[in-house]
């Protein structure tokens, strides 16, 4: 149950790119699940409320990962040596296959939510695999954490193994009745529809799901402009498209009504980044497994710059990690590559930016999320970062910013998602 109470500590939060608010010894009140506001002093009208005196621990938004695959999560780690195709070949897909197997699903959707329940993220936007019972399953699992989170039985009928293979009609009727099951089931996890990505979706498939997508009325999350051996694969199966986000669009699948993520977007061209502008897309940017895919860095300052929605993604199992600490790190570190080796026009990313794209970038795709500003969702962590030893004074940004670069599981004393307090 969402509450009302006082969180008090060292309060920070991005309210802007550019603009990281701290609020020492402050006070934030939350009523019914919503953030009254952040006060250096406690305005007489909140008196009332119960005060959890956190002292000078740091307090931040939760993060919000916009694109993680559950079922990734038993191998994360492994085959990171590989390219996207090969790896997907070797490793995603042969693990997926598990996902027939119930009793199999529930003991790694378990280790999954356990483990992302415990960790900094508060909202996450995962992929299941194309089995639609160890989807709900997963479902009921994230329910059951607190989190808050969409997730998607995925969508494939082309190249990849038979196992995984759906039959183009079978499987559109099993995101209907997939949908027919969840849809108002929870209160806090939330259906969305997930084509893998177009090597694995037919034109059939992609017209399907639009269909659904628009009689549901419902959001989409894909992969887009990942790799250089994808985006030719695209080009081959769909001759007809400008790019490879044109094919989304021709099936309704790419923003505009209902709100879309696309994870990666490394090698969206001119054309395709004013869609995506367009079309409101929020990008998923997942240094990590843009490296370790041998996919590439993709330009976010670029993204920022024009106005487009970024967040960020861990991609486990592309990313190692669940920790968006390490994103964001890594989030600073590509972009600094990508400046020295490939644009020096196209700035570095600060922390601030990085934070923010955690937070409030990503958290947009949820609505009011992501900060400590009034009206906001309130989801909050409380950091213990006594671990980190240090000579001399710090301020509260220098503590932030050496908790993320150097506990990327950090010690949380509380976690709070839409005002409930998960621990
Ligand atoms: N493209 C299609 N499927 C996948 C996946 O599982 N991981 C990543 N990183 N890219 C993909
Ligand atoms: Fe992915």
């Amino acid at each position: 149950m969402a509450s009302s109470f006082i969180l008090k500590g060292t309060l920070i939060y991005a309210e802007d790119s550019s603009t990281l608010k701290v609020i020492p010894d402050g006070y934030l009140v939350c009523e019914n699940g919503i953030s009254k506001g952040v006060y250096e002093t406690l305005p007489e009208r909140f008196s009332g409320l119960k005060i959890r005196d956190y002292g000078d621990r740091l307090i931040i938004p939760g993060l919000v990962d916009l694109h993680v695959h559950a079922p990734q999560y038993a191998f994360r780690g492994l085959g990171m040596d590989l390219e996207l195709l090969d790896w997907l070949k070797q490793h995603a897909f042969p693990e997926e296959m598990r996902y027939a197997d119930l009793s199999y699903a529930k003991e790694a959707y378990r280790m999954f939510s356990e483990d992302l329940k415990k960790s900094t993220t508060s909202r996450a936007c995962i992929f299941a695999t194309s089995h639609r019972e160890a989807t709900e399953l997963l479902m009921d699992l994230m329910e059951e954490s607190g989190l808050c989170t969409y997730v998607g039985k995925s969508s494939m009928d082309r190249n990849c193994p038979d196992e995984l293979r759906e039959d183009t009609e079978n499987g559109l009727r099993e995101v209907s009745v997939w949908l027919d099951h969840v849809q108002g089931k929870y209160t806090h996890t939330y259906p969305i529809l997930t084509p893998r990505f177009v090597p694995a979706c037919s034109d059939p498939m992609l017209e399907g799901l639009g269909k659904i997508r628009h009689q549901y009325q419902l959001p989409v999350q894909s992969h887009l402009s990942e790799n250089p051996n994808e985006v030719a694969m695209v080009k081959k199966l769909c001759p007809w498209s400008k790019f490879y986000g044109d094919v989304y669009d021709r099936f309704g699948l790419f923003g505009g009504e209902e709100k879309a993520i696309m994870a990666h977007c490394v090698w969206s061209g001119p054309e395709e980044i004013d869609r995506i502008r367009e079309r409101g897309v929020f990008v998923a940017h997942c240094p990590e497994s843009n490296m370790n895919l041998l996919s590439g860095i993709a330009p976010i300052r670029a993204y920022l710059d024009a106005g487009i929605r970024v967040g960020l993604g861990s991609d486990v199992a592309g990313g190692s990690s669940i920790s968006l600490f390490r994103a964001v790190m890594q989030a600073v570190q590509v972009s600094k590559l990508y400046w020295r080796l490939e644009d020096s026009d196209l700035k570095p990313l600060t922390l601030t930016e990085a934070f923010w794209m955690a937070t409030k970038g990503g958290g947009a795709f949820f609505g009011k999320v992501g900060s400590f500003e009034e009206g906001y969702e309130l989801d909050a962590l409380v950091l213990d970062d006594r671990e980190i030893t240090y000579l001399g004074k710090r301020s509260a940004a220098e503590r932030l910013e050496q908790l993320i670069y150097l506990s990327q599981e950090p010690d949380i004393t509380a976690k709070y998602v839409a005002g409930r307090q998960l621990f």
